[in-house]
């Protein structure tokens, strides 16, 4: 699919959680040809401050209204730009880029969903399409667990409740649901409810996608892990987004991905989790995950 550039309009902008923003754009061409799981770099603000683009996933796509949805969190300066800009005002996009995520093949068997905070951005449109293609597969069996540091970071209960999924909610200072990290929540709950889903799919911190991928791999389910990396271009140009890769079979060499036109979705395999954990500060994404 092939990427372009385009002028979108904001129709509207919501606070809808703590420092996290609901915005509704008109961009035909991108609904149109977006799928879930991929993302646009956003030209923010005129001028040279920020220069970068930023990347954001598609939250929601609405082809027929000609609409996109983005959910987005408030940590620095074009983000903050952002929620100051008010309807009617012109954002220049830059996409679809990357990988989309995979629906199941085996449409009767459960799927399991793990959300870290503004990880569930890209979340939202995946469920969207499996409730829409689920042939056999009953609201009731995809399973979220959706995590935030804060009870003010969840989307409202209406937003994910009202769609007849299961939903299971945890915070990391115990202030609504689950009282500690998402991870812990998912592991204990498929567990107990003898949960063994036929994919599995995330997207949040990478220290959380660290233990969403060990489960993964040590349970033998399938993974779509939504990854993310700081980002220039976004179009595998700068090779600053880079992640350390399983090598193919065979090679002893260092073997990287670029999270933006190898991803943003990996599987848990294809990542060496290891080397991430060993770089020495946490991954940025800590700062507003
Ligand atoms: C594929 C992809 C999809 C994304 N989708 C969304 C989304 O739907 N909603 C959303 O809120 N955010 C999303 N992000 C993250 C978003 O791009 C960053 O929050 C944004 O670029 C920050 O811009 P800023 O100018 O506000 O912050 P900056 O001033 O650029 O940065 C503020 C601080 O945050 C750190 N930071 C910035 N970007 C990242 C990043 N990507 N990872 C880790 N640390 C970072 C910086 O190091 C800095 O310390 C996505 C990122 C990627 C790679
Ligand atoms: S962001 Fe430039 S190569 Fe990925």
């Amino acid at each position: 699919m092939s990427k372009f550039l385009e002028e979108a309009l904001i129709l509207e902008q919501r606070e809808v959680a703590q420092q996290t923003y609901r915005l509704r754009l008109r961009a035909g061409r991108m609904a149109e040809a977006a799928c879930a799981g991929q993302f646009f770099m956003l030209q923010v603000r005129e001028g040279m401050d920020p220069l970068l683009r930023r990347p954001f996933s598609f939250h929601r796509i609405h082809p027929g209204e000609g609409n996109i949805e983005v959910l987005y969190r408030v940590v620095g300066r074009g983000t903050w730009w952002l929620s100051r800009c008010a309807p009617q005002t012109r954002l220049n996009l830059l996409g679809p880029l990357g990988n989309g995520f995979q629906l199941p093949r085996n449409a009767g068997s459960p799927v399991a969903i793990v959300a870290g905070g503004i990880g569930i951005a890209p979340l939202c449109e995946l469920i969207h399409r499996l409730l829409a293609s689920r042939g056999t597969l009953e609201a009731r069996d995809i399973h979220l667990f959706y995590g935030a540091r804060s009870a003010g970071e969840l989307l409202p209960e209406s937003d994910l409740e009202d769609l007849g999924i299961s939903v299971y909610r945890g915070t990391d200072d115990g202030s609504l649901g689950y009282d500690g990290f998402v991870t812990d929540l998912f592991r204990k709950t498929a567990e107990e409810k003898h949960i063994k889903p036929s994919v599995l799919y995330a997207c949040g911190p990478l220290a959380m996608q660290y233990h969403v991928a060990r489960w993964a791999l040590e349970h033998r389910v399938p993974s779509q892990l939504s990854l993310e990396s700081l980002m220039a271009c976004g179009i595998g140009a700068c090779l600053g987004c880079a992640l350390p890769a399983s090598a193919p079979a065979g090679s002893t060499a260092d073997h990287y991905v670029h999270v933006c036109k190898d991803g943003p979705i990996f599987g848990a395999e294809s990542i060496q989790w290891h080397k991430i954990q060993t770089h020495g500060a946490p991954p940025p994404i800590f700062l507003y995950s």
